[in-house]
């Protein structure tokens, strides 16, 4: 194996460059590598200048999060820093690809820095739960000054290096390239410094200019709202205001404090699960080497708001799209809808005008008859959710598209084997569901039917990455991972209504929680028929025992569709997109409870979060036992992207094992002493308790 970090002398140059396949993470190798060098560079007497640059695709990627939660390893990433900033000879960063975390912490304990055109610098360390612990705080706002360090270190997101260079982040902007440019242009940076007789300019020697007092005490008003109970963002504030007032010393162990504090938290442990789960999710066993069929020619039958969205996904992937409507003034209305939503691309700045117009004139056409996708590589059917229609149109597409394509339906939970067998071709067929806005939402579900052919599952994985989307892999039941866990959250919800909480209060103990939204504005935004129709297929099947959310139905019938009608549990007055409490709505609760005979009684938040959860995590397990999940991170995968779920926690599987299963067992056999019809704890949830283990035994046994 090659040295984590390699030392060489190009002339009086010395070049130290990290090595540490795929993202250069400063594991403790490289840790020790990088002191190693800079001490060498500092006794090597024809060493003048020192660049540190990084091989592969990246400058660094940070610490390795993978050595977090574990003892620490000397030596510090901050005593590293503080060699390189203290150094007596000038020390260049140059920085391709990405400097994140750690590694822009060593680029800021350098004396001076150069990027190439392209970079993203940042310091994401709140994603993960944490804040900068090796200089960032203190250091990046003696350059940038207290708002830009504010913005960049409370939000996380990485900037580009020509906002670098404006900000003064970073010294020089050099052209597009790689790492050889990166080397070649750091190095010419160098030898200019050592002519002009610039001096070292160390960061932390520098004084941050004079801000308003009132800016710490605005931005944490500002995450208290925003950051839905997330507290590194609000230590990242603590330190950076720590920084105006003490020297950098003082500084850097304040920040240190604030770091190994926030390392503690379930939070951190609940994030740095999201990273790798969502990592994991594409990696199933028994897929390894089996080559994707190739897709770059979709076509999408149905133009509706799904369909459009599917499809202006795929343009921007820069697949060619060809969409099916029944009639030239349908194919007419979905590209309106597809240039819609081109345009806010475009708006928004991830698309430029030019390529928006190439797209839609060379990359897209519509139809009115199947043969035109006579030749594509996949077609997605987003077509009205019925068994007859889906089966019919499968049946039509058999008799059409070339062998070896793949047909793929959309639908949210009907039975992908069942439509798979009005093919001759039930190998080709597959469940690609997509969350609503399609070109915007990042989950996908490939819902793999009993027939599929793996090259089938590995093509949608593939298609799903150049999508820019997380796919995670579900089995054929009603509603597969994600709407079949939200339903027994939805009726645990509709139970805790019931029996005597108002909606609202619901919502605000779920929001409290940390998701999204809460059930009831999910309602009102999806709109109340959705629910109305779902009860009414499945009224002939119900059990009688099950409860029903009669009040839903009766805000239905009185045409309370939710925010499209301008009411449904809430109101909006003249399209507000906000909702507020409808003081009628208690009265239609009150009586659908009278009519079920139901005496209410009050509920603490604590209460109707434990209910919530509870049906959640329980069919969670039972959703990994059945195998519809592959492993319980798939699960948390699909809701912390497709349903709100506060990544934070992790997911609720996370979730889960963080407040113990045997506490969530103990929960299910409370609630089931009033309802055991509903609640039943699985026979899953029960050996792991039994046996003394968690839902991440079972992530750690999978292993691809
Ligand atoms: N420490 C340890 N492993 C890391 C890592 C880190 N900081 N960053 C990435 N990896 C691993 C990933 O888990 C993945 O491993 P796998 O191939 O076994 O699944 C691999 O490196 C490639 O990462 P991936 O995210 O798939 O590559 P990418 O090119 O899409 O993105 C980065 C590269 C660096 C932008 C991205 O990985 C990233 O954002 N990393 C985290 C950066 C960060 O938060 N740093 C601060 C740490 S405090």
């Amino acid at each position: 194996m090659s040295e984590p970090v390699a030392y060489e002398l190009d002339a009086d140059v010395a070049v130290l460059t990290v090595d540490n396949p795929p993202v250069n993470a400063l594991s403790r190798d490289v840790r020790a590598g990088l002191a190693d060098a800079v001490a060498r560079f500092e006794r090597d007497e024809a060493a003048r200048v020192a660049v540190i640059v990084g091989s592969g695709r990246l400058f660094i990627g940070g610490a390795d999060i993978g050595e977090f939660g574990k003892p620490p390893m000397p030596p510090a990433l901050p005593n590293v820093i503080l060699a390189i900033e203290r150094c007596p000879k000038p020390i260049v960063a140059a920085i391709h690809g990405s400097a994140l975390g750690g590694g822009l912490e060593i680029a800021l304990g350098a004396h001076h820095r150069l990027a190439l055109a392209g970079t993203r610098l940042g310091l994401p360390e709140v994603t993960l739960g944490l804040m900068p612990g090796a200089g960032g705080t203190q250091r990046l706002p003696r350059l940038t000054g207290i708002p830009v360090a504010l913005d960049m270190i409370t939000g996380g997101r990485p900037v580009s290096a020509a906002r670098a260079l404006e900000s003064g982040l970073i010294d020089r902007l050099a052209d597009a390239g790689d790492a050889g440019d990166a080397r070649r242009a750091g190095i010419a940076f160098a030898r200019e410094l050592l002519a002009d007789g610039t001096a070292r300019r160390p960061s932390g020697e520098r004084d941050i200019a004079p801000v308003a007092a009132e800016v710490f005490g605005e931005r944490r008003a500002a995450l208290a709202r925003s950051a839905r109970g997330q507290v590194a963002p609000l230590a990242a504030v603590d330190a950076l205001e720590a920084a105006t007032r003490l020297s950098l010393d003082d500084g850097l162990a304040e920040e240190r404090r604030l770091f190994l504090e926030l390392m503690d938290t379930p939070q951190r442990a609940g994030l740095i699960h999201a990273f790798f789960a969502e990592r994991r999710v594409a990696k199933l066993p028994g897929l390894q080497g089996v080559e994707p069929r190739g897709i770059e020619r979709v076509g999408v039958v149905g133009g509706g708001t799904m369909g459009a969205g599917i499809a202006t996904s795929m343009l921007l992937a820069g697949l060619d799209v060809t969409l099916i409507e029944r009639d030239e003034a349908s194919g007419a209305r979905a590209r309106e809808t597809i240039a819609g939503y081109l345009d806010t691309a475009v708006e928004r700045g991830k698309l430029d005008a030019g390529r928006r117009a190439s797209l839609l004139d060379d990359a897209f056409r519509t139809g009115v008859a199947h043969a035109a996708l006579a030749d594509v590589d996949l077609v997605v059917e987003a077509v009205f959710e019925d068994m007859d229609v889906k089966r019919e149109l499968f049946g039509a597409l058999d008799g059409v598209v070339r062998p070896g394509a793949i047909l793929a339906t959309n639908t949210s939970y009907l039975d992908v084997d069942e439509i798979a067998r009005a093919t001759s071709r039930p190998a080709d067929v597959i469940g690609l569901h997509f969350f609503s806005p399609a070109h915007v939402m990042k989950l996908l579900e490939v819902v793999v039917a009993d027939a599929t052919a793996p090259e089938v599952v590995t093509g949608a994985l593939a298609l799903a990455k150049r999508l820019g989307k997380i796919a995670v892999r579900a089995g054929v039941c009603d509603g597969f991972i994600g709407n079949r866990i939200l339903a027994r959250y939805r009726a645990a919800a509709d139970h805790v209504v019931l029996d005597g909480a108002s909606p609202y209060q619901v919502d605000r103990a779920i929001k409290a929680f940390g998701f999204a939204m809460g059930p009831y504005e999910v309602s009102d935004l999806a709109g109340l028929d959705i629910g109305h129709a779902t009860r009414r297929r499945k009224a002939a099947e119900r059990h009688p025992r099950e409860r029903v959310p009669t009040f839903a139905d009766a805000l239905f019938e009185a045409g309370r569709l939710g925010r499209k009608s301008g009411r449904g549990y809430y109101r909006y007055p003249e399209g507000a997109r906000q909702g507020e409490p409808d003081p009628d709505l208690e009265r239609v609760v009150a009586e659908a409870r009278a009519a079920a005979g139901i005496e209410p009684r009050a509920f603490d938040d604590e209460e109707i979060v434990r209910r919530c959860l509870a049906a959640m995590i329980d069919e969670g397990a039972r959703v990994v036992d059945e195998g519809i999940a592959a492993r319980p991170l798939d699960v948390d995968v699909v809701f912390v992207h497709g349903y709100g779920f506060p990544r934070h926690r992790g997911g609720p599987m996370k979730h889960a094992d963080a407040v113990g299963l045997d506490t969530v067992l103990a929960d299910l056999r409370t609630f089931a002493a009033s309802d055991d019809h509903f609640w039943r704890p699985s026979p899953l949830l029960e050996r792991l308790v039994a046996e003394g283990g968690d839902f991440q035994d079972l992530n750690d046994e999978s292993v691809a």
